[in-house]
């Protein structure tokens, strides 16, 4: 294992109705610990919320004032009516960046022609990465995998810190 990166402090939000009233249990939230424990990255925060934007912004601005440098979402990223993650995260964000977004469907849709249907993003919410992945827990590990290459730097440059290419 390379030396995990000590810009990166996750908060994980899993979105989900169900998962949030206790008639599913959260499967994601728990898939995505494990994937941040491998590379050493700190859980700051965690949280299960509805499908509503007002929920999904509140949990993702307080997870920034506690000092998470990463959140990821999983979940509400697909076109059924209560899917509102990026509306949400689009609510409270500094700048979107596209690229992770184009990575995780490009590289999804070798798997399955689904991905098309997750709009999955990337975004800076005051001086945090906001990674959205989808709510299917594989999917969550595997689009985060697609991208985690990207994070130390993308992180530091949301955190603001000094860092060459
Ligand atoms: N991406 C990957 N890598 N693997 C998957 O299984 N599932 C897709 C897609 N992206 C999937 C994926 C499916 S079936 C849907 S509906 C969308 O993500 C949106 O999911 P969400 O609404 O739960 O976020």
């Amino acid at each position: 294992m390379t030396a995990p990166d000590p810009a990166i402090r996750a908060g994980i939000i899993t979105v989900s109705d169900r998962a949030s009233t206790g008639e599913y249990d959260d499967l994601g939230g728990p898939a995505l610990r494990a994937e941040c424990a491998r590379r050493g990255w700190p859980v700051l925060a965690e949280a299960v919320v509805p499908d509503e934007i007002e929920r999904i912004c509140e949990a993702i601005q307080s997870f920034e004032t506690q000092g998470c440098s990463l959140i990821l979402t999983t979940g509400g990223t697909g076109i059924a009516p209560r899917d509102v993650t990026p509306e949400a995260i689009r609510g409270v964000m500094r700048i979107e960046v596209p690229g992770f977004g184009e990575a995780m469907r490009m590289e999804s849709l070798r798997l399955t022609p689904n991905a098309i249907l997750s709009r999955s993003l990337a975004a800076v919410v005051g001086r945090a990465l906001v990674l959205a992945l989808p709510g299917k827990p594989q999917g969550a590990v595997e689009c985060l995998g697609f991208v985690e290459g990207a994070l130390p730097h993308a992180v530091k440059l949301a955190q603001r810190v000094p860092t060459s290419c």
